[in-house]
């Protein structure tokens, strides 16, 4: 039994340092606390119905799988080597700086959400094979957030972790809701950092920070989240037919959505990476949908031409809102009603695209192969 969820939240909060003035947070952690529609959130849920999840027509492949937890093979990955604690790596174009800080923020913000969210669970079910889980998951981003909260810290700007759990506000989901949006967050996590890792692999010139030296073995930890979500779900199939199936496409195109979106913001990053933003968001849907097929009956067409015509069409709009609020007055308030109407007319459209069809696989279980 892992006990460890309590203990690695209080070391994630640790890792950030203390508040220079004591009163105001600073500037990341304001950006972190922000709740925007494509900043990460926190998250509750109904502790007592994820207590009554019973797993046990899945007991052989749960316990294949809690093993793997026990192991815990990157338990010493976290840490740097005593040469790069302390080292400047700021020295970035301003507008590289700029867009890094903030993808390693708004990655932070994103782990540590994870975090709490499963040591919450954790403690509040008595469901043993729950907490068992919830305590490895809330174990291994308790590492991830203070891992990244080390870099911040050395450009000056870690974030205050025991002021974001305080401040920012937490969004209530069903359980069915927290199993599909964080079972594709997992996963796209994965599909993220894997296609990033493979890239500076190739290129070891781009490598303009040594975080993503990290990013391979960090992201099979993300895999293997993802997985226990992918038992938990098919040891409930109601959740997997029906009804739900709209509720699978409707996370399924957020999650895509709001990736592609906020990747879009970030050009200079990309650029930096020798990545285009619409082919390494393509591929990353590619590796995601391959994935979700263990879990989901349906998937989303990404490579309909309309599928991407309708994600550029929400960047631009995206843009346009930057532009609308930058200006601000009665006129841009107007204007940007009229552009929340034409987004979501946008992402109606992108939902009722024709989507993929697949029977669900005998064997569950994937391998981090991409
Ligand atoms: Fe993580
Ligand atoms: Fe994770």
């Amino acid at each position: 039994m892992n006990d460890h969820s309590s203990e690695t939240l209080e070391a994630a909060r640790a890792a950030a340092p203390a508040r220079s003035t004591g009163t105001a947070p600073n500037e990341s952690t304001q950006f972190a606390t922000q709740d925007t529609l494509l900043t990460p959130r926190f998250y509750t849920t109904d502790f007592k119905a994820i207590d009554q999840v019973d797993v046990s027509p899945l007991r052989k492949e749960w316990d294949t799988l809690m093993a793997e937890f026990e192991a815990d093979t990157n338990t010493d990955h976290f840490q740097r080597p005593a040469e790069m604690s302390g080292t400047n790596y700021s020295n970035l174009p301003p507008a590289l700086y700029e867009e890094f800080s903030q993808f390693l923020i708004s990655s932070l913000t994103s782990e540590f959400s994870g975090c709490v969210l499963y040591a919450e669970i954790r403690k509040k079910v008595k469901n043993p094979d729950m907490r068992t889980l919830f305590g490895y998951m809330a174990r291994d981003e308790s590492r991830h957030a203070g891992f990244i909260n080390q870099w911040l810290k050395d450009f000056g700007i870690g974030v205050d972790l025991g002021f974001l759990t305080k401040a920012k506000k937490y969004t209530f989901f069903k359980p069915k809701y927290v199993y599909y949006a964080t079972y594709l967050s997992e996963k796209i996590g994965y599909a993220r950092y894997i296609a990033i890792y493979r890239q500076i692999e190739r290129h070891p010139e781009l490598r303009f920070h040594p975080i993503f030296l990290w990013f391979e073995r960090w992201c099979n930890d993300e895999f293997r989240h993802g997985e226990a979500f992918a038992l938990m779900m098919r040891a409930q199939p109601s959740l997997l037919r029906g009804l739900n199936l709209y509720w699978i496409r409707f996370f399924q195109l957020a999650v895509y959505a709001t990736m592609f979106v906020r990747d879009h913001t970030r050009p200079e990053m990309h650029k930096a990476l020798g990545l285009d933003p619409t082919t390494y968001g393509l591929q990353v849907f590619g590796i995601t949908s391959r994935i979700a097929e263990q879990v989901f009956p349906v998937t989303l067409d990404h490579t309909h031409p309309a599928f991407l015509t309708g994600l550029q069409r929400l960047c631009e709009i995206q843009q346009a809102v930057e532009l609308a609020k930058a200006r601000g007055g009665l006129l841009s308030g107007l204007r940007r009603i009229g552009l929340a109407a034409q987004a979501g007319l946008t992402f109606a459209r992108l939902y009722f695209l024709p989507v993929v069809r697949k029977d669900l696989p005998d064997d569950i279980r994937l391998a981090p192969s991409w």
